[in-house]
């Protein structure tokens, strides 16, 4: 049978992940309680419908019919069980192999059971499944496991949305796209804080061109509102370095899946992760990759990002330890005064507009932090 709908990925996935808060400390409750909460706290309603369970899920073996097996500890009642309970919250699943022998934590990978794991992952109904690159018998070549993984979902009889995550390497960006996957990590892992952001976020930089509607890159999960807890929790970041991460994540049209505790969030980590208008320009119909229209001193950036409805996302970003202005002139993205146009400017964190604009626009911003618009031209 084949799958109903072609088009998985027309705009960015969002959803949630266990890994970066929870690593290998994962369970049935876990999981429950972060479906309830997904919808109770109106992430549901933003737009986050995958609840993703991460590495780490299964048992240390298969079983006699070669199946992949949930851990009896952490799921006593079964994956089947969990994704019901999931998918009865109006929320889809996801979970997570490795084209290796093994997964990166040493659970059983796909190698060699593709399709079998595959009619397994249908079984219980899941809807989306991230594939891992650790532990590949050196002989074999990544592409072609990526290939045949996605040969097996789509003859599965489920729509499954595949996340690949081979961390960029082995020119990703050359093959992905036509191996059928709807997503792709193209960083290596994130963890949470500044410099980790800044490095993910300067290997991006150049790649925009690979990524559109059907297969986005990935910059990988989120971690907005960790403050230095949890599997990835390396040192934490300031509410101004998670306001810059999540921007770019936005502007850069990554995938967002959370990666924090979503039973104890934090009001302003809630409240950012559900800003309305920077998931509007992650999620536009369009799907276009931001230009980058000045960059002062290296560190110092504007972007520029058209969007369906005739708009620009703007993003100015200050990566610089230092509060300082940062400058966009209109005559480089196209809009000269002497034409007789300027710019309007709403600003995505107030929500409101601030004001029409002639020649150029430079907000001063605190270090590591940033300024994001959406801009109109409009007749002075
Ligand atoms: C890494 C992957 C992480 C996480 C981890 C699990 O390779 O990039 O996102 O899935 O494996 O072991």
């Amino acid at each position: 049978m084949l799958p109903k709908k072609a088009m998985l990925s027309r705009t960015p996935p969002m959803g949630w992940n266990s890994w970066n808060t929870f690593g290998s400390n994962i369970n049935e409750e876990l999981i429950r309680n972060t479906a309830d909460n997904m919808v109770a706290k109106g992430f549901l309603e933003a737009g986050y419908n995958y609840l993703v369970i991460d590495d780490c899920w299964s048992e240390m073996k298969r079983d006699e019919n070669g199946r992949l097996a949930a851990s009896k500890e952490k799921f006593p009642d079964g994956m089947k069980a969990v994704a019901d309970y999931v998918h009865s919250k109006g929320l889809k699943f996801g979970m997570y192999s490795c084209c290796g022998t093994r997964t990166c934590a040493g659970y059983p990978g796909s190698f060699e059971y593709e399709y079998i794991d595959a009619e397994t992952f249908a079984s219980w109904g899941i809807d989306f499944l991230k594939y891992d690159y650790c532990l590949r018998p050196t002989i074999s070549d990544g592409k072609h496991l990526y290939r045949k993984m996605a040969m097996a979902l789509r003859r599965a009889g489920r729509d499954i949305l595949f996340s690949a995550c081979n961390w960029g390497a082995d020119n990703v960006y050359d093959w992905i796209r036509s191996s059928g996957a709807h997503m792709f990590r193209s960083t290596g892992d994130i963890v949470d804080n500044w410099d980790s952001i800044k490095n993910l976020y300067r290997s991006q930089m150049e790649k925009g061109p690979y990524s559109g509607p059907g297969c986005f890159n990935d910059m990988d999960m989120l971690v907005v509102g960790m403050y230095g807890k949890g599997n990835v929790g390396f040192g934490g970041c300031s509410e101004e370095e998670y306001r810059t991460h999540f921007a770019l994540w936005c502007m850069f049209n990554s995938p967002l899946m959370i990666g924090c505790d979503i039973n104890n969030i934090s009001d302003s980590a809630k409240e950012l992760l559900q800003n309305k208008d920077l998931i509007s320009i992650n999620q536009d119909p369009e799907g276009r990759q931001p230009y980058l229209a000045n960059n002062t001193n290296g560190d110092r950036h504007t972007w520029i990002k058209p969007m369906a409805n005739g708009e620009y996302a703007i993003g100015y970003f200050n990566l610089s330890d230092n509060r300082t202005d940062v400058l966009l002139h209109f005559w480089d993205i196209g809009v000269p005064s002497l034409s007789g146009y300027g710019v309007e400017l709403y600003d995505c964190f107030k929500h409101e507009v601030i004001g029409v604009f002639k020649d150029f626009y430079n907000p001063i911003i605190e270090a590591h932090g940033c300024a994001i618009y959406k801009a109109k031209v409009v007749k002075l």
